[in-house]
């Protein structure tokens, strides 16, 4: 029987029309765009802004762009997972909400929720779907809105994130040697107490105290999450290297989750790749967590061949933390 692989076949994306500069952070917290751009690399970030709007609308927006490109209709998607930390409320699904306002009928879906890590999980598990030979295609969306968990008087954290999604379909291939063909993903728990969302959860649901303590935004302890997140996303983009004999001259992309310009330097100088071949968007888009990959993807798609090697690698709370190795499915 041939072997059933699994590639990304369309890819779609949507930012919010808003921006947050440095400039702007500067008159919210005692900040500066020096100090940011030089320990961050970013200089701007969107912001979803309007009244009861939230993650799913930026995913109608981005799933309806790829139905077009695709040419099929909300009606042909079987599955949808949807990657997310801000998800419109914490049940049901964005999932079920989206398939509602795309109108997908014939789909199931569920949520997936590995912070910065998502989409690779994500993509993970579309992957093992389609390779059962069971589901024809597979809608992964990744995506948040953290303007919504992010408290904008702490400069520890507004500095660093952003609104914006991107989504990819995944369907079977019967070519020989493309599409998604290796994923080194990690879990560990020891990292909750560095970066998590203290209130609003099932152990400190949310109460008058927790709001004014400011416990329902995000926390984070960011030199220790640093420390981390440069090793970790160095190792498992060697790891994926070595396991698939893969030379940095065989490299076409990486493909870095976006928390900080230093942690992709430090993997891409790990895998010994020039900066010529890193895909970038933290200036103009922040950490998107679950968005960042697929709006790589997105942005860069035009450029990208099919044949070319990626590594897409990423480091998030949790800890979660992972590397998926495909090889591109399509000229654009
Ligand atoms: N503006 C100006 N100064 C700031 C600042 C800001 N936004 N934030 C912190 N500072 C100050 C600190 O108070 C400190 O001053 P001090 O030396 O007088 O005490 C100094 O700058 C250095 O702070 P530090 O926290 O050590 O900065 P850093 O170099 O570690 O950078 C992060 C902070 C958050 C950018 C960095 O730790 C980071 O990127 N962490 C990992 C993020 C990540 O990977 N997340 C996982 C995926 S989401």
């Amino acid at each position: 029987m041939t072997k059933i692989s699994a590639a990304i076949t369309a890819v779609g994306g949507y930012v919010p029309p808003d921006v947050l500069s440095n400039a702007d952070l500067e008159k919210l917290v005692d900040t500066n765009d020096e100090w940011i751009l030089s320990r961050t690399g970013i200089k701007e970030r969107r912001i979803l802004k309007g009244e009861g709007l939230a993650t799913s609308d930026m995913a109608v927006e981005a799933v309806n762009e790829l139905l077009r490109k695709r040419g099929i209709t909300a009606n042909d998607l079987e599955v949808i997972i949807f990657c997310t930390v801000t998800a419109d409320k914490i049940f049901p699904s964005s999932a079920c909400i989206l398939a509602d306002k795309i109108g997908a009928k014939n789909a199931f879906g569920y949520d997936l929720a590995a912070a910065c890590s998502g989409f690779l999980f994500g993509l993970e598990t579309a992957t093992r779907f389609i390779e059962s030979g069971r589901y024809k295609n597979v809608l992964v969306v990744g995506g948040d809105k953290m303007s919504s968990i992010i408290d904008y008087t702490d400069r520890n954290t507004c500095i660093i994130f952003g609104d914006g999604l991107g989504c990819v379909l995944i369907e079977p291939t019967e070519e020989e040697n493309v599409g998604i063909i290796d994923s080194v993903l990690k879990i560990d728990g020891y990292g909750r107490n560095f970066l998590y969302q203290k209130a609003g959860g099932s152990q400190y649901p949310p109460t008058h105290e927790s709001i004014d303590a400011r416990e329902h935004f995000v926390y984070q302890d960011g030199k220790t999450v640093y420390k981390f997140a440069v090793t970790g996303m160095a190792d498992v983009s060697a790891q994926i290297m070595e396991r698939n004999h893969l030379t940095a001259d065989d490299i076409a992309w990486l493909v870095p989750h976006q928390a900080n310009l230093r942690i992709i330097d430090a993997t891409a100088e790990r895998m010994g790749l020039g900066k010529d071949k890193v895909m970038i968007n933290i200036d103009h888009f922040g950490n998107t967590t679950n968005g960042t990959l697929p709006l790589l993807l997105w942005e860069w798609e035009k450029k990208l061949k099919k044949g070319d090697n990626l590594v897409l690698a990423a480091f998030g709370g949790g800890f979660t933390w992972g590397a998926i190795y495909i090889k591109w499915a399509y000229n654009s």
